[in-house]
This record gives C-alpha cells, sequence and structure tokens, in this order.
C-alpha cells in the first residue's frame, strides 16, 4: 500500500490544492490531507471546517482522505504508516523554505522521503493567502478555490459585511 501526506494549513484549501491532490491520488493508493492544527493564531476556517470542506471536494475519489494533526510532520507521517511526503512547488520562491523542510524532515526520519509536484501553470499565482485577502476585500476568487469553498468564503465575506452596516 503506497500511503502519502499531503500535509499544510489549507486555511482554505485552494485549486491549486486540489490540483496537486488528483496528481498525488495518481499515484498513491491513499493521500492523506493532513492539515495542522494551531499553525495560525487566528485561522479563517476552524479545523473542522476545513476537513469537511475537503472531504466533500473529495468525495468523488475515497482514496483522498482529510485529517488534523499536531506536533511533528514526521511522526503523523509514521503514525499513519506512510513514507512519502508531498508537497507543490509553484515558483522558485517556493524553494528554499521547501528545501529546508524537506531536509530536516529527512534528518529527523531519513526512511520518509518528500516528493514536490507542480500544479498546473494557471494555479502558479494562487495562495490560500491571497484568495483570503481578494475574498475579504469583496474581490472574485472564482476558480482559484473549489466551489464550495468560494460559497463558504461569500458567506464569511456577507457575514461580516452585515456585522458591520
Ligand atoms: O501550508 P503550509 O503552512 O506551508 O504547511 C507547513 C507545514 C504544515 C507542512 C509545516 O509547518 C509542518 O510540517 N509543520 C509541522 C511541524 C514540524 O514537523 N516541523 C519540523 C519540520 S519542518
Amino acid at each position: 500500500m503506497r500511503i502519502a501526506v499531503f500535509p499544510g494549513s489549507f486555511d482554505p484549501l485552494t485549486s491549486g490544492h486540489v490540483d496537486i491532490i488528483r496528481r498525488g491520488a495518481k499515484m498513491f493508493d491513499r493521500i492523506i490531507v493532513a492539515i495542522l492544527l494551531n499553525a495560525e493564531k487566528a485561522p479563517l476556517f476552524t479545523a473542522a471546517e476545513r476537513v469537511r470542506l475537503i472531504r466533500e471536494v473529495f468525495t468523488d475519489t475515497p482514496s483522498v482522505e482529510a485529517d488534523t494533526f499536531d506536533g511533528l510532520l514526521v511522526d503523523y507521517v509514521r503514525r499513519q504508516q506512510a513514507h512519502v511526503i508531498v508537497r507543490g512547488l509553484r515558483a522558485v520562491s517556493d524553494f528554499e523554505y521547501e528545501m529546508q523542510m524537506a531536509l530536516m524532515n529527512r534528518h529527523l526520519s531519513p526512511d520518509v522521503e518528500t516528493v514536490f509536484m507542480m500544479p498546473a501553470e494557471q494555479y502558479t499565482y494562487v495562495s490560500s493567502r491571497l484568495v483570503k485577502e481578494v475574498a475579504s476585500l469583496g474581490g472574485s476568487v472564482h476558480g482559484l478555490v473549489p466551489d464550495a469553498v468560494e460559497a463558504r468564503l461569500l458567506e464569511k465575506h456577507r457575514a461580516r459585511t452585515s456585522q458591520k452596516a
């Protein structure tokens, strides 16, 4: 059984993440999308909301699972009996951070391999941070996130603007 873990904050899941997960699902028997708990002090989506959205988007792909983790990623990977960490690489600017993480994880657990995948070109500029910023200012993120995420972002924006009014 080839099991991979795709870790991240996923606050929220973007179309770039979806692209990487779908590519990963072709390579592995199971791919666990693992949300790091407490990464940010004030996430826009709770961990439970993020798990729910990922499950909703991948209802058609049973090999894709959503979970949360705390502590060291390599410990979580070991508990899942996985040997691969999947990360997306969008641009050269991602490389330094990703290389440091991959080498640190290799130092901590030499039998865990990090596999980098590139998303489709149209997602190379998409990040959760920019998606949140644009959506919070009323801009369109259509196509940059799955429809279910877009709908939740719109709801959150409406709730905030009606509170202010
Ligand atoms: O989506 P992100 O925020 O870039 O994901 C970062 C993540 C969750 C992969 C990284 O912060 C992580 O693995 N954190 C767990 C703590 C850990 O294992 N740190 C040491 C290895 S770098």
